[in-house]
């Protein structure tokens, strides 16, 4: 946080695409926010190509001063050769975890008027909303040890270790339950959708009994439910307007969410927000990498980028009618019949956001 009244959002524009769209949310963030003061800086393979590192140090105390932070893509198939922890997905999973933004938010919400760009049957998506919470600092990603050893017989074993505390449970899902508060529902799962393994895993089965004492604890008035996460990955396909928030581990979410993506038309179109406790800078990110196949062409959906700095106006930045006016400008720009290459149309990434930009 700043000490001043200024606020400020860094943009770290990473790869791929990520500069591309994080410019058109730029684009968009000094119309809307003239008063905002903007920085950027190397992040992801940029970062290391320039400096050696995907995250510098200097980057990440100007991360921990900004009030958020908005980030494109970072990753691609230039840096494959390079070592893990200096890997450019390194710099992400450092970001986060530093900043403790533990509350992935992870909305999958299906404009009206791409009902017919779904992979799915129109009718079964049309009004979807649903707002995934993933957990994004701990499980799978972070747990020890994790490691790739050389065997006596010579084999090599991959290790990697899913751990969950207490604390850690009960932090994210007091996050879903508080968001099932304000979003009042009548379908069948109309509050919290918990996934897990718990059949499978131990983690899994902490993670449901923790979910469940801590909503007899706090948050009776929310309805609960628990989904084997192979399940609800089939009934995010079968009947998606079911769900409400669902809930998810760190991996089990990252997994749904692309699912989800899908239901909205396309990977392009999903924002996220990283939120930790009071006080702390949000990491918001469109869901979508670096796209490497498409980098470079002016091909890329912007939506997801620009949906991102909506979030910000509204979870970091208390601009609640920005946050509207983009996401009402976004919508129009659908409605006009305004089309990537990704949702079956021929805009490129500028005039796309030039659409938008029109109804700001
Ligand atoms: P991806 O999301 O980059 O691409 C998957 C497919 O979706 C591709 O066909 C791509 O062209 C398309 N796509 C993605 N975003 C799009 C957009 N905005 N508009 C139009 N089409 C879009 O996933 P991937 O190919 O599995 O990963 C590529 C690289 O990105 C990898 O290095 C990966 O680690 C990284 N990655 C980074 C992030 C992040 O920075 N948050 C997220 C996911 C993947
Ligand atoms: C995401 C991405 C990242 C993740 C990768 C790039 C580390 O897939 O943000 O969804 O797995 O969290
Ligand atoms: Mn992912």
């Amino acid at each position: 946080m700043t000490s001043t009244n200024v606020q400020t959002l860094l943009l770290l524009p990473g790869d791929g695409i990520g500069p591309e769209v994080t410019e058109e949310a730029r684009r968009v963030a000094v119309h809307v926010a003239p008063d905002l003061q903007i920085d950027s800086a190397f992040f992801g393979g940029a970062s290391y190509d320039q400096f050696g590192t995907p995250l510098t140090e200097a980057v990440m105390a100007q991360a921990r001063s900004s009030d958020a932070i908005l980030m494109g893509a970072v990753g691609g198939p230039k840096w494959d050769g390079v070592a893990r922890d200096k890997r450019p997905e390194a710099a992400l999973l450092a970001m986060r975890k530093n900043l403790d933004v533990y509350a992935n938010l992870r909305p999958a919400f299906c404009f009206p008027s791409l009902a017919g760009a779904s992979a799915l049957k129109k009718e079964l998506v049309e009004g979807l909303d649903i707002m995934i919470v993933r957990e994004l600092t701990s499980g799978v990603y972070f747990g020890q040890p994790k490691t790739i050893e050389t065997l006596a017989n010579g084999e090599r074993r991959g290790v990697d270790t899913q751990s969950y505390t207490t604390s850690e449970i009960r932090r994210v899902a007091a996050r879903a339950f508080e968001l099932a508060r304000g979003r009042v529902r009548t379908s069948k799962f109309a509050g919290v959708l918990s996934c897990e393994k718990s059949n499978v895993m131990d983690s899994g089965l902490l993670w449901r009994e923790e979910v469940t004492r801590l909503h007899a604890e706090q948050y009776g008035d929310v309805k609960l439910d628990h989904m084997l996460a192979d399940a609800a990955a089939m009934h995010l396909v079968k009947a998606p307007k079911d769900i409400n928030v669902l809930l998810a581990d760190n991996l089990f979410g990252d997994i749904l969410s692309d699912e989800a993506a899908m239901l909205t038309g396309s990977i392009g179109m999903l924002p996220s927000a990283a939120l930790g406790d009071p006080g702390v800078p949000g990491l918001y990110e469109p869901v979508h990498g670096s796209a490497p196949d498409i980098a470079g062409k002016g091909l890329a959906n912007p939506i997801a980028a620009i949906l991102s700095l909506e979030m910000v106006m509204r979870w970091s930045l208390g601009r609640p009618e920005t946050a509207d006016r983009i996401f009402n400008a976004v919508n129009k720009a659908l409605v006009d019949g305004a089309r990537t290459a990704d949702l079956g149309g021929s805009m490129s990434t500028r005039q796309m956001a030039d659409a938008i930009m029109k109804h700001l």
